[in-house]
């Protein structure tokens, strides 16, 4: 559904990723990991269409998003929903015209029945109650407005695919718990394939079918819990040192013992 084949990007001078290649399927849960400035958020802009590469191609569903036309790309990109880490919410309206949005803008959907599908979607992301949904953004934790960026997302279009940017930076660990427990279940329930760019590896083993690694604008690694834990890449094992207790607490055992 998704493919990078051989993609190099740069900022101006600024090689940023250099031959990246890999690939995930509908339905399916990568998992982005790597530095800061390793090149993750820029891969996520690339699926978007919003920058293209100077090599290679992004395919989507087969189609290579870099030679559409802008009206070709706008309707790839509803079939995408992006959460981008501070959740970017519209702080003057409330949850419910926050949540609504979409379908109050760009269709004529009458207004009962925006409300319901807004109703059920909060619903769905666990802020059904408490009337949050008339509430301003800046009344709710960061969690919290997470979850009704992730339910904007959802309802914004009718998405296939789900792109979050670090959901989880800044949270406590149960906020943590409860926006990996929705991402999950996006994934699960929806059946929509799911992006997610994490520095917690904790997190990524909750819901990765398969991981990603970038170093320096290279992929790493590209596959399953058993082969990362089985890797001897000298780059990978530098970049998961951090991480050795964070997987000897979920995994049990130490990741890399080669
Ligand atoms: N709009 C931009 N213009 C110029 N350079 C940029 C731009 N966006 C990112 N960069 C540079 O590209 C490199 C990769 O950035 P990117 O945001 O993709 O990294 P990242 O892996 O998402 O990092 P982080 O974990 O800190 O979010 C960095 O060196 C960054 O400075
Ligand atoms: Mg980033």
């Amino acid at each position: 559904m998704i493919k990078l084949r051989n993609v190099s990007f740069s900022y101006g001078e600024n090689e940023v990723l250099k031959n990246v290649s890999f690939e995930t399927g509908d339905g399916k849960s990568l998992v982005i990991m790597g530095p800061s400035g390793s090149g993750k958020s820029t891969i996520l802009r690339l699926l978007l269409g919003l920058e293209s590469p100077h090599e290679g191609e992004v395919l989507i569903n087969g189609d290579n998003i870099c030679t559409m036309s802008e009206a070709q790309k706008r309707e790839t990109r509803k079939k995408m929903g992006m959460v981008f880490q501070d959740g970017a919410l519209f702080d003057s309206l409330t949850v419910g015209e926050n949540v609504g949005y979409y379908l109050i803008e760009h269709t004529k959907m009458k207004f009962d029945l925006i409300g319901e599908k807004v109703e059920e979607m909060l619903g769905f992301v666990g802020l059904g109650g408490d009337n949050v949904i008339d509430k301003l953004p800046e009344q709710l934790s960061g969690g919290m407005q997470r979850r009704v960026a992730i339910a904007r997302a959802l309802l914004s279009t009718d998405p296939k695919l789900m792109l979050f940017d670090e959901p989880t930076t800044g949270l406590d660990p149960f906020a943590t718990r409860n926006v990996l427990n929705l991402i999950r279940k996006v994934n699960s329930e929806k059946g929509i394939a799911t992006i997610v760019v994490t520095h917690q590896i904790a997190d990524a083993i909750e819901i990765a079918d398969k991981y990603v690694i970038l170093h320096e604008g290279q992929v790493a690694f590209d596959g399953g819990l058993d082969e990362l834990r089985d890797c001897s890449d000298e780059r990978l094992k530098n970049f998961l040192e951090p991480f050795r207790e964070s997987f000897r607490l979920v995994l049990g055992k130490n990741f890399v013992d080669c």
